[in-house]
């Protein structure tokens, strides 16, 4: 039942601050805002010096968000890959200490390969699943549960950003573990994730200028998405979802690879879209928005308030958040470019639940 929404992807977009504030519940005690393992399942990241990480599509980008929230908070070293290629790599995983798989259905079958692959050369594995009943769900050491509820549209929405709740949860834990984050760090730290719901209905603000912009980008053909640091996973992100339900090539990149290939590309023709929080990588960030201005590139910044006052840069058009703290941003910038990534599909009139060619759920190679 979609409610007074025209589509689920859009329904699903709206159930966020609900979802992630379940899904935070699981990790944190909310009452003494400290970390923990859901359903009393043991995993102790005390001696866990070394991750691989793999997953698929959106789940990939949570991983490789987590790879970074893991690498800061706990100095985990993280090793990330596609589960298409990790199944297959062969890697000997030599020093790797714990295998963490990231999937919505549970199900998917380069996902479930790399759980398998993991645990025949030994290694301990937890898995981020949305579906508790999944395959992935029962193979794995330890679950490690979203609860973003069923999702029914295609493209993502909901579980993404229950995945970096998760992980963003979860990589306090193993900081507390590790001795890396102090009990009154892991306080201040519970307490801005607890303030993630109330960031995602500020993003909702939002869409009707969102709604515009995106009548804007329904006329062009390509769309270039750019991000640093922990804007560089949304970045892929973003481009993603814009692909998969408008059909709108879209490319993300790392910002500072921009001068390495797809500067090329940049004229009056190509929109560039720019998530740029006020973080320790804006002013990097920021010079490579210059550089695309001066070639006549038509961009789209998504930054925060503080940003918006720094950022002298002519941009197209600036969607501004809240300030917010850094663990956050992740979550909260996803939402705009979910909803200009809904309403550019809308507006060319695709089926937006279910894009051409793609399924929910790939359980075939
Ligand atoms: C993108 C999308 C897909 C899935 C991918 C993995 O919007 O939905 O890229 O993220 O197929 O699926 P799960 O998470 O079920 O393993």
């Amino acid at each position: 039942d979609k409610g007074n929404h025209r589509h689920f992807m859009q329904k699903e977009i709206y159930e966020q601050p609900e979802v992630i504030g379940h899904t935070l519940g699981s990790f944190v005690d909310m009452t003494t805002g400290r970390t923990r393992v859901p359903n009393g399942q043991s995993l102790d990241f005390k001696d866990i010096k070394r991750m691989a990480i793999s997953a698929c599509g959106t789940g990939y980008l949570a991983g490789l968000t987590g790879r970074y929230y893991f690498e800061r908070h706990a100095r985990i070293a993280c090793d990330i890959d596609v589960a298409s290629e990790f199944r297959y790599r062969e890697s000997p995983l030599g020093d790797v200490d714990l295998a963490l798989f990231v999937s919505q259905s549970g199900e998917t079958a380069d996902t479930l390969a790399s759980l398998r692959y993991a645990k025949s050369m030994g290694l301990k594995t937890a898995s981020v699943v949305n579906v508790q009943e999944s395959t992935i769900a029962r193979e794995s050491d330890v679950v490690l549960p979203t609860l973003a509820g069923p999702e029914i549209g295609v493209a993502s929405t909901k579980a993404f950003t229950c995945q970096l709740m998760a992980l963003a949860a979860l990589s306090i834990r193993a900081g507390v573990d590790r001795g890396v984050i102090s009990p009154d760090e892991e306080l201040a730290m519970t307490r801005a994730l607890a303030e993630g719901p109330r960031m995602v209905a500020e993003a909702f603000k939002l869409e009707g200028q969102i709604e515009i912009l995106a009548r804007e980008l329904a006329t062009y053909r390509h769309a270039l998405y750019l991000g640093r640091g922990l804007s560089y996973p949304l970045a892929l992100e973003g481009a993603l979802k814009l692909k998969e339900i408008s059909y709108i090539h879209a490319e993300g990149y790392a910002a500072g690879e921009l001068k390495h290939g797809p500067i090329a590309l940049i004229d009056e023709t190509m929109p560039v879209i720019v998530v740029a929080p006020h973080d320790r990588m804006f002013e990097k960030t920021v010079s490579n928005m210059q550089e695309v201005a001066a070639r006549g590139g038509r961009i789209i910044l998504i930054t925060d308030e503080k940003g918006a006052r720094a950022g002298a840069v002519s941009a197209m058009e600036t969607l501004i958040l809240p300030d917010m703290p850094e663990i956050l941003t992740p979550i909260a910038f996803a939402v705009p470019l979910q909803m200009l990534a809904y309403h550019t599909a809308v507006h060319m009139g695709t089926d937006v639940d279910q894009p051409r060619n793609l399924a929910k759920s790939v359980t075939v190679e």
